[in-house]
């Protein structure tokens, strides 16, 4: 069921536009609200009038009506809804979102989301098949589009293969999939990631080699189970994943105030790279080399984020997670840790400059809990945060 989910409806240009009308249905059945988009090339194959009509709602077509933009503006509309499906996905949509083109209303609602997108591709075999279209298709399950379809068929072109349009029902089966009737559904949680600055001027800070992609892959692991995520994150280079509740800091302290500010959740990991100390008087000016010799900084140590909630006697999350980077004696110093912190399990992991751990692509953790510790094999970071999200959901029950 779809109950009280909202899903924004673009449909393009193509043959297979005739089946966004049973999808509308099909999704208004199961409680949705559909908010329709049509393009130029969607409605040469269906009028408006009757996609409106089976919304019940208004269809929106153009990027510069006032009138729309007045009530909605496109930035609000691309994030209004839970989740933005393209159906039919014509080739030419999907090279514009491949290619982070923004020249009408649906590219520019694509590019502006910060929802999961589900695409149903639909076009001729040939298309399909094109390296370009492949390519496309690629790049796009790459940046975490979802795809439903497209399958083999009979075309309305008279080719067979690849290319057709997914049914209705699959579609809606696979937004309901991805709207995450996990077994995270129903709960919080909170995820830190990225390093923080600290600044030393307006112009200068301290920060750390963190990339932010370990949080980010959690983050995006429990939204798949059916989490809803706070993602507090610190200046990464990886982006924010769609799907979740992002709240961007740049210091220990702004960090700290957010995760207060998210409470309740279920659980919490910690996978943020936080600096340990910050500069007691940054200058509001930029400090100018010359005259008065060498700047002289004084430090103070940022508040622990995750020894602060792990020792709260109220409010605590049942589960808290934290991370150990370490480069010697790594099992020994997160166990250590673990104890100081006071969190449930910590992932260590080795972050010395010949483990490419640190801002690469793949990650070795020893998961310490209080019945010993586990060695997982070196893996990608997004496998690290699946096997993570899974034994969470596991200890959440
Ligand atoms: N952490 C935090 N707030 C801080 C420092 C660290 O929440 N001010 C969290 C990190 O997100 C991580 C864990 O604590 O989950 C351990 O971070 P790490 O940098 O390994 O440890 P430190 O506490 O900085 O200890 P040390 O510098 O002694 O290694």
């Amino acid at each position: 069921m779809l109950n009280g989910k909202s899903i924004l409806l673009i449909v393009g240009g193509g043959i297979a536009a005739f089946k966004a009308l049973d999808l509308v249905r099909r999704l208004r059945e199961r409680g949705a609200a559909v908010t329709p988009v049509l393009t130029g090339a969607g409605a040469e194959f269906v009028t408006p009038l009757s996609l409106s009509a089976l919304a019940g709602q208004q269809v929106y077509r153009d990027l510069f009506d006032l009138t729309a933009e007045a009530e909605m503006g496109h930035i609000e509309l691309s994030r209004a809804s839970d989740m933005v499906v393209v159906a039919p996905a014509t080739a030419d949509l999907m090279g514009k979102m491949a290619g982070g083109l923004a020249d009408d209303l649906a590219s520019t609602l694509l590019l502006a989301t910060d929802k999961r997108v589900l695409i149903a591709p639909a076009m001729n075999v040939r298309m399909w098949d094109h390296p370009a279209t492949r390519r496309n298709a690629e790049r796009l399950r790459a940046d975490g589009i979802l795809f439903a379809g497209p399958t083999d068929g009979n075309m309305a072109c008279g080719e067979y293969g690849p290319g057709r349009m997914a049914e209705p029902l699959e579609i809606v089966s696979a937004i309901e999939t991805a709207l995450g009737q996990g077994p995270l559904t129903g709960r919080h949680v909170l995820v830190t990631s990225g390093p923080t600055h600290e600044p030393i001027d307006p112009v200068r800070y301290i920060a750390n080699r963190s990339s932010g992609a370990q949080g980010t892959a959690i983050a995006a692991a429990l939204r798949d189970l059916g989490a809803q995520v706070t993602f507090v994150t610190g200046p990464a280079v990886v982006p924010a994943p769609a799907g979740v509740d992002v709240v961007p800091v740049e210091t220990a302290r702004q960090m700290l105030a957010a995760v207060e500010a998210a409470d309740p959740a279920d659980a919490a990991i910690f996978a943020a790279a936080v600096a340990d100390w910050h500069v007691t008087e940054a200058s509001h000016q930029k400090i100018k080399k010359g005259a008065n010799g060498l700047p002289e900084l004084g430090f103070a140590e940022n508040p622990d984020i995750l020894a602060a909630v792990s020792q709260r006697d109220r409010g605590r999350p049942s589960l808290v997670v934290g991370f150990a980077a370490e480069t010697e004696k790594v099992v020994e110093h997160a166990t250590a840790k673990r104890a100081r912190k006071g969190c449930d399990w910590l992932l260590a992991n080795d972050v010395s400059p010949g483990t490419g751990i640190m801002g690469g692509a793949e990650n070795k953790v020893h998961l310490v809990t209080a019945d010993g510790v586990e060695d997982w094999p070196r893996m990608d970071k997004n496998a690290v945060a699946a096997r993570l999200a899974a034994k969470i959901a596991e200890a959440l029950g």
